[in-house]
């Protein structure tokens, strides 16, 4: 049993809700550490798969922490809640696109808050783990409260996930954590709550200042990252080598350039920074430029392809074939999220040009076909790096045309 229920918090079921790439590991991993785990997911084949102790996602080591947890009997999965000593919401946040800024879309929290409503207990603790807008967990109150939930005896807090794909089962332990509750009493209950299954330290605020970390810590990934892309385009015009610039200008004992990519992707990066320009657009004029030169990448990386593409049908009288290596949105992952070299892909495709895409971490995809990596090397009359994966360091060009979009062998 927990620590929590020896000091006097008689935690030991937990309702998870929403079992993705946050939820899974986090109910697999306190079921490992004693707590009875309800997980909830409206993704039928999701509840089936890990009912059989399998998981539905991409993680590595995950598929042990289930099958033990299932096997033991400390894990099920479910498409209804039921009612727990804590619930925590790891429901995805996406983005409208259909306004300027585009606007954060929290309908799938209030779905969670709302399905949650019917069972939970005065003292239970509500958790908002998903990355939103701030004042979200105020909305998971509110709406708790509008279902006829009295939200006076609960604990209520946000706390933001920070987890790096690919190490999700670590880091979820190794990592330190924001623990922003309601009132500072929810606060220090969650944060020991916490406590009994991270390594990592946990720190206490409050549920506002817990939600704008979050964004503000994607947000200053997203504008640094802006920086290394602006200057990659910059010195593409003025006939400068990027990598060696960057290289020589990190020299600077308080310089740390980043290195620049074909854009910015994933769900994370990609989205948050929207939350924060949504929420103050005359204000967060640098986050929303970030957005917009890293968006900007991939229109003129795609660009500068087709220009190349176009001068070798001049010179040689027939399309070329551009082998282009990567398709995921960063190295060493199969995940294709809002991935800007998926994005140029498409975009090349859809422009006529001959494409042959390689991505070693995925077997197929709906809309491209997929060669293999020497396949479309012999095939090639133009090498397109747009990941740095390591199945493509020191691959042999044979004096072939190559634009590199990542620095494929700069350490
Ligand atoms: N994946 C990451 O690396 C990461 C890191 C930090 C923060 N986050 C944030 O965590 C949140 C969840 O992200 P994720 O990557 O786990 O998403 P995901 O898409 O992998 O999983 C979300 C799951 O929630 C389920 N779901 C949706 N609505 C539901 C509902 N009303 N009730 C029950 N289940 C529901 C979906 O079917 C899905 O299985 C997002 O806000 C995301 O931004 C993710």
């Amino acid at each position: 049993m927990s620590e929590l229920s020896l000091m006097g918090d008689s935690i030991s079921k937990i309702c998870v809700v929403g079992l993705g790439y946050i939820g899974l590991p986090t109910a697999s991993l306190l079921a490992s550490n004693g707590y009875f785990v309800h997980g909830v997911d409206i993704n039928e084949h999701a509840v089936n798969e890990i009912n059989q102790g399998k998981i539905h996602i991409d993680e590595p080591d995950l598929d042990s922490y289930v099958r033990s947890a299932v096997s033991k009997g400390t894990l099920k999965a479910s498409l209804k809640p039921e009612a727990a000593d804590v619930f925590i919401l790891c429901v995805p946040t996406p983005f409208h696109n259909d306004t300027d800024p585009p606007r954060p879309n929290v309908d799938l929290v209030v779905q969670a808050a709302q399905s949650i409503a019917p069972f939970v207990q005065p003292g239970n603790i509500v958790i908002l783990e998903s990355t939103s807008p701030v004042g979200t967990t105020h909305l998971v109150a509110e709406t708790l409260a509008a279902a006829g939930v009295d939200t006076s005896t609960l604990s209520i807090a946000y706390c933001p996930e920070r987890v790096l794909p690919g190490k999700i089962m670590t880091e979820l332990v190794q990592n330190d954590r924001i623990v922003g509750g309601a009132t500072p009493e929810a606060t220090e209950r969650i944060k020991s709550f916490y406590e009994t299954f991270i390594n990592g330290t946990v720190l206490g605020t409050d549920c506002k200042t817990a939600e704008m970390a979050k964004l503000v810590e994607n947000s200053y990934r997203d504008v640094n990252i802006a920086f290394a892309n602006e200057l990659s385009m910059l010195c593409d015009e003025a006939g400068i080598d990027v990598w060696k610039l960057i290289e020589l200008a990190n020299r600077h004992p308080r310089v740390k350039i980043l290195q620049p990519g074909s854009g910015v992707g994933g769900h994370c990066i990609a989205v948050d920074p929207w939350f924060i320009v949504h929420q103050n657009p005359p204000l967060a004029r640098m986050i929303r430029t970030a957005r917009e030169v890293n968006d900007s990448k991939q229109v003129w990386v795609a660009n500068q392809i087709s220009q190349r593409a176009k001068e070798f049908e001049a010179t040689n009288g027939r399309v070329p074939v551009i082998a282009c290596l990567g398709l995921a949105f960063k190295p060493d992952i199969g995940d294709l999220r809002e991935s800007p070299s998926l994005e140029i892909v498409e975009s090349l495709l859809h422009d006529g040009h001959s494409v042959l895409a390689v991505e070693p971490n995925i077997e197929s995809h709906p809309r491209i076909p997929l060669s293999s990596l020497n396949q479309a090397l012999t095939s090639a009359d133009i090498v397109v790096i747009l990941v740095k994966h390591k199945q493509f360091r020191n691959i042999e060009l044979s004096g072939k045309p190559v634009l590199d979009y990542c620095g494929l062998n700069v350490s």
